[in-house]
């Protein structure tokens, strides 16, 4: 699997030092808040733009903010690799994701774990990824919520069925244990946030996460 690293729980006063920290990792996750879709501000296109300087990485960014077309363009043009929006945020959700594709930038939609994984059905054909929300948006260091796991297995065989291309992504409460539950499920992306900047060698950890 892939370990996308969520620096949303790392110490913010030596973010450089941090993001190092974690260079072993392909990809790297912005999580980015607008105090409205959630009730937590966090970051913006500035963040992507700062990063960028001192990273290579694969830019996963993941928007959990409202009005997310009146946004996107920052963050195409800020550097991002993959932009998910919440599928709760906008009533056109297959005119975005054509407009970030036609940026050439990947395009992703999230649920939250209340959203029934069906809703994705009609979208399936043209995402790159899928993100299932196994916490609740907002913050990092929630617990797993098990339910999360029909969704990932729902996808899995849709994908095989139909042979489609996306990602599956899960995002919240990721350790070694639930990355084995998620991978055998058919998860290709994991997100992991505390777990990782819990510990003190987390180039390992992230290679563990990798090969769990
Ligand atoms: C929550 C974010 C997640 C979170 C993951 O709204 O989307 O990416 O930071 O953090 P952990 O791994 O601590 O659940
Ligand atoms: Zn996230």
């Amino acid at each position: 699997m892939i370990c996308s690293p969520s620096f949303l729980s790392c110490d913010f006063t030596k973010l450089e030092s941090e993001i190092k920290s974690i260079d072993h990792a392909k990809w790297l996750h912005f999580d980015v808040m607008d105090g409205i879709f959630v009730e937590n501000t966090t970051y913006d296109e500035e963040m992507v733009k700062d990063i960028k300087s001192i990273s290579s990485q694969f830019f996963d960014v993941h928007l959990m903010i409202i009005e997310p077309k009146k946004h996107v363009d920052k963050y195409i043009n800020a550097g991002a690799d993959l932009i998910t929006f919440h599928l709760e945020a906008t009533e056109e959700p297959l005119e975005l994701i054509k407009k970030i594709k036609k940026s050439n930038v990947k395009a992703g939609i999230s649920i939250k774990p209340q959203t029934p994984v069906e809703s994705l059905d009609f979208l399936l054909p043209y995402l790159d990824l899928i993100l299932i929300m196994s916490v609740e948006p907002g913050k990092g260091g929630q617990k797993f919520i098990e339910d999360s796991l029909t969704k990932i297995n729902y996808l899995f065989r849709k994908k095989q069925l139909n042979n489609y291309k996306f990602l599956i992504e899960v995002d919240g409460g990721i350790n070694l244990e639930t990355a084995k539950r998620v991978r055998e499920l058919g998860c290709d992306v994991i997100v992991v946030g505390s777990f990782l900047f819990n510990s003190s060698n987390r180039n390992q950890l992230i290679e563990e996460l990798e090969n769990v």
